[in-house]
């Protein structure tokens, strides 16, 4: 009994070294979770301003012929032509002012059918290059021709493309250190409590041979623990409380994310990829989500915005593509279009009875959530790689975000309200008393937060 007790004393300090290594260990584990969810969004977040702000910089010296060029352009032109050497429904327009006179591009964009069918050689060469594909009569003026000419021949610096996000490597970087940094502290952690069993040990055994008792303590590291547990039975069962608790506490936390649906990626009735579309064919996503701009919805295109251009381009020179890992007939994917439309392709006319395609909704907000994309894309200048991540990269598309009210609340903390140029927010700057902009302002940034987005009505019906 003596015996045992005098070595309990010497363990006494081991015991406490055992339990707070561990509660480090656990603490560590937490840490390093919380951290991976965080760093995500608000890297991303930062990058797209910082190139939203590079954005704004180079075009406001531009000149106001070559903006009004490039309004013009992405209008009327982009969904076929890229200002660059690449081909998209038409050839790349780079250098276009040197290979033809002005005369003949104004007839050309006004009319090209009529250019054509006057027997002007050049119109008939390009007619026949690309396949009899008829360039649309572009409602256009001279005025607004001429715009569109000096925005091709000199381009501003921001055109240099950004709509892919790079940043996302960084990301999963970021996650993948805090791996290494968490199987390092529990490599050394372990090592640690190896050492330290290890000397307990020696000088326990010291301990004996000096009083001249035989030492009868555990010696490997296991039976340490189960001496240490069985002597502190009312300590252990504490921490195994607190433990089941965490765990319970995670467990709820999962509950809460069962609504939450990132990642979902369902396979459409038209196997339409926006990889081929926005990032192959650099359609700009505003060509078929118009409504992202100007209302609450960004909306799904309607088939005649398809027909457009599939009108020419019916699939019929036997191509193939992947979407989802498998590779499908583009005539066959681009014949359900015709058959939607009820059109027929041999004779070119619509019949009566068209039905629609019944696309599977990715995105899903709760009724009781107010959300407007204009509010984000027009007012607030977020980019819809933002929220929906890098979409010209996906054949089927998915959910990136994951729509929660965490995912809201914060980016609205973290991202400052874009006030440069817009009157509405210069107006209210100058009408606000000086404490109240000392209270908003004095952190040298306003962020949405600060003018209402944590609101719960600005939110919630
Ligand atoms: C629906 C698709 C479409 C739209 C929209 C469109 N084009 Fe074209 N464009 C074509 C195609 C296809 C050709 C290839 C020749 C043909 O149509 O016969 C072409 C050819 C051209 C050419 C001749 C290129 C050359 O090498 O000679 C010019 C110039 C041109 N387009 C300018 C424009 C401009 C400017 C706009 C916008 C105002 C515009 N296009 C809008 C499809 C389009
Ligand atoms: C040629 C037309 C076209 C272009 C260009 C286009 N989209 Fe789409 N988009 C569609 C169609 C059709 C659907 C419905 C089918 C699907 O989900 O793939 C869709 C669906 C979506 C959805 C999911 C909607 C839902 O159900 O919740 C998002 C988000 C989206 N597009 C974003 C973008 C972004 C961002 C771009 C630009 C990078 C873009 N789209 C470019 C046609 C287009
Ligand atoms: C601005 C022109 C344009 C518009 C608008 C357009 N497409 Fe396409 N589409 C293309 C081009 C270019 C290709 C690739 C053709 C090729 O590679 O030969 C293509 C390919 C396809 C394909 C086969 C590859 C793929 O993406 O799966 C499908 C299916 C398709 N389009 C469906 C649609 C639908 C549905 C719409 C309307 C929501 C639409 N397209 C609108 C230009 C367009
Ligand atoms: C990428 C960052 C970002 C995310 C994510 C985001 N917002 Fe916003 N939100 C903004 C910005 C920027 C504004 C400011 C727009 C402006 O200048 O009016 C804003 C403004 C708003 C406003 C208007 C606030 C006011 O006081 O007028 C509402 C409502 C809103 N957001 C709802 C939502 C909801 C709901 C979600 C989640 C489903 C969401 N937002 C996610 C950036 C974001
Ligand atoms: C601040 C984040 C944010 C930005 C920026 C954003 N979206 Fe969305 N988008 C959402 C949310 C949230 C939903 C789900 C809305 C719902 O379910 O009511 C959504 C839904 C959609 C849908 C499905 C149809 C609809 O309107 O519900 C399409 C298509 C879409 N977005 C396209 C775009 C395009 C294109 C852009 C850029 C012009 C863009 N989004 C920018 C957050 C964003
Ligand atoms: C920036 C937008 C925004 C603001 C501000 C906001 N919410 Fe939410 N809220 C959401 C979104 C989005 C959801 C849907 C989350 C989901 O489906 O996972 C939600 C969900 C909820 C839910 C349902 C529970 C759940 O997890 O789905 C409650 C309750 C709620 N919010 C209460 C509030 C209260 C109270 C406030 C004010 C303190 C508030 N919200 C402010 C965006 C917001």
């Amino acid at each position: 009994m003596n015996k045992i007790t005098t070595y309990k004393e010497k363990s006494n300090q081991f015991k406490s070294i055992f339990f707070f290594l561990s509660f480090l260990l656990f603490q560590s584990v937490g840490i390093a979770q919380n951290e991976e969810a965080t760093v995500d969004t608000t890297q991303k977040v930062e990058t797209e301003q910082a190139k939203e702000a590079e954005t704004i910089e180079a075009t406001a010296g531009g000149e106001d012929l070559i903006l009004q060029g490039e309004k013009l352009f992405k209008a009327n032109c982009k969904a076929c032509h890229s200002i660059g050497d690449n081909k998209v429904v038409g050839p790349g327009l780079k250098g276009i002012n040197e290979k033809r006179e002005k005369e003949w591009l104004i007839k050309w964009i006004t009319n090209s059918g009529e250019l054509i069918a006057s027997g002007d050689a050049d119109a008939q060469a390009i007619f026949d290059e690309y396949n009899n594909v008829p360039m649309p009569p572009q409602a256009v003026s001279v005025e607004d021709i001429d715009a569109i000419l000096a925005y091709i021949k000199t381009p501003p610096v921001s055109q240099q493309d950004v709509a892919t996000p790079t940043e996302e490597v960084t990301v999963e970087e970021d996650s993948s250190t805090m791996l290494y940094v968490l199987i390092g502290l529990i490599i050394i952690l372990g090592g640690l409590l190896f050492f330290i069993n290890k000397s307990r040990v020696s000088i326990a055994k010291q301990v004996a041979a000096k009083e001249g008792t035989p030492f009868n303590g555990p010696i490997s590291l296991l039976d340490a623990l189960k001496f240490t547990i069985s002597n502190n039975k009312g300590f252990v069962a504490a921490v195994v409380i607190v433990l089941f608790f965490g765990g319970l506490v995670d467990l709820m936390d999962g509950a809460f994310t069962i609504g939450v649906h990132q990642g979902y990626k369902p396979e459409q009735p038209i196997k339409f990829s926006h990889k081929i579309h926005a990032g192959d064919d650099k359609i700009d996503c505003n060509y078929c989500h118009s409504s992202a701009r100007h209302s609450k919805t960004s909306g799904i295109p309607s088939l005649n915005v398809c027909m457009n251009c599939h009108k020419f381009i019916d699939g019929s020179h036997g191509k193939t593509f992947v979407y989802n890992g498998e590779e499908y007939s583009m005539e066959e994917e681009i014949q359900k279009i015709y058959k939607h439309l009820d059109y027929d392709p041999k004779t070119q006319k619509y019949g009566d009875n068209p039905t629609p395609v019944k696309w599977i909704k990715v995105h899903n907000l709760p009724d009781h959530v107010y959300y407007s994309h204009s509010q984000h894309v027009t007012a607030g200048k977020q980019k819809c790689q933002t929220c929906h991540g890098p979409v010209e990269e996906m054949d089927v598309l998915e959910q990136y975000s994951p729509l929660t009210m965490k995912w809201c609340i914060e980016c609205h903390q973290e991202t400052k309200v874009a006030t440069e140029g817009n009157g509405y927010y210069e107006d209210m700057h100058s009408r606000m008393t000086d404490e109240y902009k000392e209270k908003v302002l004095g952190d040298g940034k306003l962020t949405v937060d600060e003018i209402g987005g944590w609101e719960c009505a600005k939110c919630h019906y």
